[in-house]
């Protein structure tokens, strides 16, 4: 189909050294599923991803094939480091560009060969992922669109998160539970990846698809938000939202997105919403293999609201009491009200950020995103000042600190992640 067709490269088919051009008819593919909603204002647009994307994607590599396929030992199953909607992921390496030093190591993923949909989404990826650059973002290094005897080939190289996902770490019992410090330090970074997407660029970016497999973990747990195959540009000039096609995950997409299709950057902020009570909680946002009551964590938080003396019971056990119950409170109150019922009534994530750094800062666990990442192995998990805090076991944090790192070791690098299938919705817009 013509608005899919993808990339031309200026430069000399053998060098992949420089940004592809988009061709014109793949610039609108990013918004041709959505149709800007029919309020007033018909003013001249602000540049959009296009004209940002030829500016600022100089960086990006263009792959071969058989690069990616020799990166990866032939997409060898043992390489294999986790799978979802989009396809498989392997851990690759790469020469550098001047192909003198070390490899660089990338994870790489692999489309599966699903048509328009997956087409759609690798197109997005690559163009928001080539304009954005932020220290909680992942980094794209490259993509590969080539024919082959298989068929036409789509792939991305990301920089490889070594630390897998906060998803992981939350639900998986395999990894040692993240510290109070941790999720912290790790729901902050995440909020100012969305800050920055939604307010740091000359577009509106709404990721759509934000949930905790999306909070990806470097080697000092600074997270780094990542699938950008979902997002879009957001509402411009007086326009209230973009009315698009349903789609993202089950148990994260906001109710009024579901039942309208009408996004705004407040449908992100209903999604960090949830992931703020999975972190409180350790659970996921939706589990049937609980009592009917338990299934749906929002359901279930309700009921243990964030002033009500239950509150604590519902704080993830694999905490083991080592954490600020008066922070715990703050964060819950700041996650209802990225849960509030009118998107209009949520806050910015700029908005969100403020509040974590004064809920970080007060609690005694310093407000920078990345030093608390860097240190939160290393510190006592008690907070000195915190009247709430819950009672010190020093011996408790460094066995914590060690059983994580045993359990890291032991998990090594190949450790293929579990299979999961991303529930598309893919329920039609009403018209307007
Ligand atoms: N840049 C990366 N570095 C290291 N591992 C990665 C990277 N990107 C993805 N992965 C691994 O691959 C797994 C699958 O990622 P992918 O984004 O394809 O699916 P998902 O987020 O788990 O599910 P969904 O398709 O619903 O988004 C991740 O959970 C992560 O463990
Ligand atoms: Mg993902």
């Amino acid at each position: 189909m013509e608005c899919f067709y993808y990339f031309k490269n200026k430069s000399k088919p053998k060098e992949r050294r420089s940004a592809p051009e988009l061709e014109r008819e793949s610039n609108n593919s990013a918004t041709t599923a959505d149709r800007v909603a029919k309020s007033s204002c018909s003013a001249t647009s602000p540049r959009g991803i296009p004209e940002l994307y030829e500016e600022k994607a100089h960086n990006l590599l263009v792959f071969s094939f058989s690069e990616l396929k020799q990166a990866t030992n032939g997409f060898s199953r043992l390489l294999k480091i986790g799978e979802g909607g989009f396809g498989c992921v392997y851990k690759g390496s790469i020469k550098p560009v001047d192909r003198t030093g070390e490899p660089i190591q990338v994870a790489i993923k692999k489309l599966n060969r699903d048509g328009l949909q997956g087409h759609k989404q690798w197109i997005a990826e690559v163009q928001f992922l080539g304009i954005v650059e932020h220290a909680n973002l992942v980094k794209l290094i490259g993509y590969c669109s080539e024919d082959s005897e298989r068929g036409r080939q789509h792939l991305l190289a990301y920089e490889f998160m070594p630390n897998k996902s906060l998803e992981d770490h939350l639900f998986n019992t395999a990894y040692a539970a993240l510290s109070w410090q941790a999720r912290l330090s790790i729901i902050l970074g995440a909020a100012q990846g969305l800050a920055y997407l939604h307010e740091g660029l000359e577009v509106q970016v709404i990721h759509r698809d934000f949930k905790a497999s999306n909070v990806l973990l470097d080697e000092d747990f600074k997270p780094k938000l990542s699938d950008f195959g979902l997002a879009r540009v957001g509402p411009t000039h007086d326009h209230t939202h973009v009315s698009t096609a349903v789609v993202g995950t089950y148990g994260y997409a906001a109710p009024d997105y579901i039942e309208t299709g009408h996004l705004t950057t407040k449908s992100d902020v209903w999604s960090f919403g949830v992931v703020l009570y999975e972190v409180l909680t350790g659970r996921r946002s939706l589990e049937r293999n609980r009592p009917r009551a338990e299934q749906k964590l929002l359901e279930w938080v309700k009921q243990h609201p964030a002033n009500s003396r239950k509150f604590s019971s519902i704080i993830d056990p694999r905490l083991e009491d080592q954490y600020s119950i008066s922070a715990a409170r703050k964060i819950a109150k700041l996650a209802d009200s990225c849960l509030l019922k009118s998107s209009k009534d949520r806050p910015k994530m700029s908005q969100v950020v403020h509040s974590l750094r004064e809920i970080i800062q007060v609690s005694g666990a310093g407000d920078d995103a990345s030093q608390a990442a860097d240190r939160s192995f290393e510190f006592s998990e008690n907070e000195p000042g915190d009247s709430e805090s819950n009672p010190g076991q020093t011996g408790r944090t460094s066995e914590s600190w060690k059983r994580r790192m045993a359990h890291l070791a032991k998990l090594g690098e190949h450790v293929e992640g579990a299979s999961r299938r991303r529930f598309l919705i893919m329920q039609r817009t009403r018209v307007q």
